[in-house]
């Protein structure tokens, strides 16, 4: 019987980011992201918003999203250009990788982009690359959302491995990311962390503009301030 919270709906779909799902007659565990997102989603429900996906599959979670935000214009993003069939009212397609420089222009056309799920290749080098380079989109107060962090270096498709070379966990790099204090704009920072001004621009932008940080087991959730 389903009540239509998040859950519920994530069951109705059948996307692993539900309690349980299902596949050739058999259920599985799933990711079970569900019920901590609605504790901050929840508000949002009535919004008129954008929310992009990144990694689309058979479109599942992109109808959950549909109808758990009945205004929200909902984007998916996906290598595979047969999913361009997936579109319905509210529900868009955008055939990219997640992680080429050109993806940010093809986003270009949606307005106040205010929760991004990165459900791709999991791999930690394109997660840190699709969150550089869409975190600085994100609406003021949206929510940027990295998924399946267990799945490491080469991610879960081997068959497209991660553009750079970096073993460092994206664990320690997100902890990395929220060592700024909140002196930073001022001079006390230099003294607190000499090494500040050392990083990418990029970097910097990115540390001073998150606003809070959810962490569930296999994810992480980035406010934007
Ligand atoms: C885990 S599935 C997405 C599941 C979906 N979000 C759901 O919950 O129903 C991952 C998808 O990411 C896509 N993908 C993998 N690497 C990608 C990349 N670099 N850019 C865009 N999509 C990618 C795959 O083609 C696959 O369809």
């Amino acid at each position: 019987m389903f009540n239509n919270t998040l859950d519920d709906l994530g069951l109705k779909y059948n996307t692993d980011k539900a309690s349980t799902w299902g596949m050739n007659n058999q259920s599985y565990l799933g990711h079970n992201y569900l019920k901590s997102y609605e504790l901050f989603m929840a508000p949002m429900k009535k919004e008129a918003f954008t929310l992009v996906e990144l990694g689309c599959f058979q479109g599942a979670s992109l109808k959950m999203w549909k109808e758990y935000f009945k205004k929200a214009e909902i984007v998916g993003v996906d290598l595979d250009e047969n999913l361009k069939a997936i579109e319905e009212k509210r529900i868009s397609f955008i055939c990219s990788d997640a992680t080429s420089q050109e993806f940010p222009e093809k986003l270009s056309q949606y307005k106040n982009i205010k929760c991004i799920i990165d459900d791709c290749s999991h791999a930690w080098a394109d997660q840190r690359i699709s969150l550089e380079m869409l975190f600085p989109i994100l609406e003021s107060g949206g929510y940027y959302i990295i998924e399946d962090l267990e799945c490491g270096t080469t991610g879960a498709y081997p068959n497209f491995p991660p553009k750079i070379e970096d073993s460092q966990s994206f664990w320690d790099y997100a902890m990395d990311r929220l060592k700024i204090l909140r002196v930073s704009e001022s001079i006390n920072q230099q003294a607190f962390r000499p090494f500040f001004s050392q990083l990418p621009q990029r970097i910097q932008q990115l540390e001073l503009s998150i606003a809070m940080s959810i962490i569930i087991p296999g994810a992480i959730i980035f406010r934007k301030k």
